[in-house]
């Protein structure tokens, strides 16, 4: 997809199709009104027909208008204008390009009522654009036998309006929409992938292909030998019960000057969680195929660091295996040492996540980091406590806290802070090791991150539980690429971009 700005008046603009928006009983907004003038009131007359009412979320192609070069209109509702919020913009944005995909328009301009400056300065407009235009045109890569239906031919968006002094700040904006598109698509690809594929082998083989293709990007994958030489204890025992190989991927991103200390994030990649000897409910037991969610979003954060060559050190950390039941699985009652020296008494197999973050957290450590991001569907409680909405933030580190939430809010891909106080941590008080993998039910989302932090001490570390944000399920099930908007935006600002 070809993204840029335009300047000539709408009339004039040499594209298949021109996208306005209509407000509430067709109102126009001031780029129909440009339209409906340049066009002798053609489109004005049109609207008086009351066919197009402008309620948010519905469109209409209409065919040209006189002395419009464009051949076709797509009128786009965006509600009551008093009420044109950021999210009712990104709304219509994404009903224009759904429906433009569904068409045979190559190139179409974009020129929907803008939200005041104060909700999207120029910068985020032509981010959000690039970024909702990768996710509306997103396709599934299904293994469905039939005919596919045909891909989307719209190849070119223009947008506007856009003063002369704001071209600059879109087309910045521009190119990190795109890279944080792709970003997001590396991880959805990998996610909506079944477990009998996308093995813990298979997201090494994919983080290989990562580093082949930038140069600013090199790969080491641990295998289980080099795991137990690491005395991965924690790690090893989740992977105990698989068939598959576990491994431990190590994904740098050098940029230019990267000589600060790194960024490291840190992705669970648990390609399939039955829950082990602690086996789940069948009902829904295919999601926990998105249970590598984690590292895919690690992967994509990364790839869209390289593709924007930041001027950063980022590493992304992926312990990756299978959680499954067998005659050599881990027990509830096991205990088992963790690599950083503490013991661990596993009450509950499917408290797998937490296990080999801790192993690959004390890894982290090497790097002397500036900060530590785990990323993890690590809780059913979270999806209790905030939805799919919010992701939840624990961290140690106020100001590391502060900047996630708002990297959330920027990338509209928000999240929410969860307190971390010392109770949570005594919980998990055990009779026979250092502390137990679980807690009772009660602050389930909250006593797993304080699990974590008892490995992070020292660090400057957050966890992102994204066990409501990661995926959809039912009708729309699939993954959603969050949280890697949000890891994103905190990359783009720590490299002051
Ligand atoms: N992968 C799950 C968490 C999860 C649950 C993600 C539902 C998405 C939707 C995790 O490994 C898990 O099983 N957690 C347990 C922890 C419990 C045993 C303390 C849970 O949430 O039930
Ligand atoms: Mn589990
Ligand atoms: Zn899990």
């Amino acid at each position: 997809m070809q993204f840029d700005v335009f300047s000539r008046p709408l009339a004039q603009l040499p594209v298949d199709c021109l996208v306005v928006g209509i407000h509430e009983d067709g109102e126009l907004g001031d780029e129909a009104r440009q339209l409906d003038r340049a066009s002798d009131g053609a489109l004005g007359r049109l609207l008086a027909h009351g066919d197009f009412p402008g309620r948010a979320g519905e469109s209409l192609l209409v065919p040209g208008l006189p002395k419009v070069k464009a051949s076709r209109i797509l009128l786009v509702g965006q509600g009551a204008r008093a009420a044109l919020t950021r999210r009712a913009w990104r709304k219509a944005v994404l009903t224009a390009v759904g429906a433009l995909a569904r068409t045979q328009v190559r190139s179409a301009a974009l020129a929907l009522t803008r939200p005041a400056t104060r909700d999207l300065d120029d910068y985020h407009y032509g981010r959000a654009v690039a970024d909702l235009t990768h996710a509306a045109l997103y396709r599934v890569n299904d293994l469905k036998t039939g005919k596919k239906p045909k891909a989307p031919v719209l190849e070119q968006l223009k947008l506007g309006p856009v003063k002369a002094q704001g071209v600059a700040a879109v087309r910045r904006g521009l190119a990190h929409g795109v890279a944080i598109g792709l970003g997001a698509r590396t991880m959805r690809d990998l996610a909506n992938l079944p477990g009998n594929v996308c093995t813990p082998s298979y997201l090494a083989d994919r983080a290989q292909e990562i580093a082949a293709k930038y140069p600013s990007v090199s790969v080491r994958v641990l295998d289980e030998e080099a795991i137990r030489k690491e005395k991965m204890g924690c790690f090893l025992a989740v992977t105990q019960g698989s068939d598959q190989p576990p491994k431990f991927i190590v994904l740098e991103h050098k940029g230019a000057r990267a000589r600060r200390a790194p960024v490291v994030l840190v992705g669970k990649g648990i390609t399939f969680d039955t829950g082990g000897i602690s086996l789940k409910d069948p009902g829904a037991m295919d999601e926990m195929k998105f249970d590598m969610s984690g590292a895919a979003a690690v992967l994509g954060a990364l790839t869209v660091a390289a593709e924007l060559a930041l001027p950063l050190h980022v590493v992304a950390l992926v312990p990756t295996c299978e959680n499954m039941p067998s005659g050599r699985a881990i027990k509830p009652g096991d205990i088992v040492t963790s690599a950083a020296g503490m013991t661990v008494e596993i009450l509950n197999t499917d408290a797998e996540g937490r296990l080999i973050l801790c192993d690959a957290l004390h890894y982290a450590r090497r790097y002397e980091p500036e900060v530590v991001v785990d990323v993890a569907t690590l809780t059913g409680a979270c999806v209790i406590a905030l939805g799919a909405h919010h992701t939840g933030v624990m961290s140690n580190d106020d100001a590391l806290a502060d900047d996630l939430v708002d990297s959330g809010l920027r990338a509209d891909d928000r999240a929410w802070r969860l307190p971390l106080t010392e109770e949570y941590g005594e919980q998990l008080k055990s009779n026979f090791a250092d502390f137990a993998n679980v807690a009772g039910r009660d602050g389930g989302a909250i006593t797993a991150g304080a699990f974590l932090g008892k490995f992070a001490q020292g660090l400057r570390w957050a966890h992102l539980d994204i066990a409501g944000t990661a995926y959809l399920g039912g009708a729309q099930k699939g993954s959603t690429g969050r949280p890697v908007p949000l890891l994103s935006d905190f990359l783009i600002r720590r490299a002051g971009r």
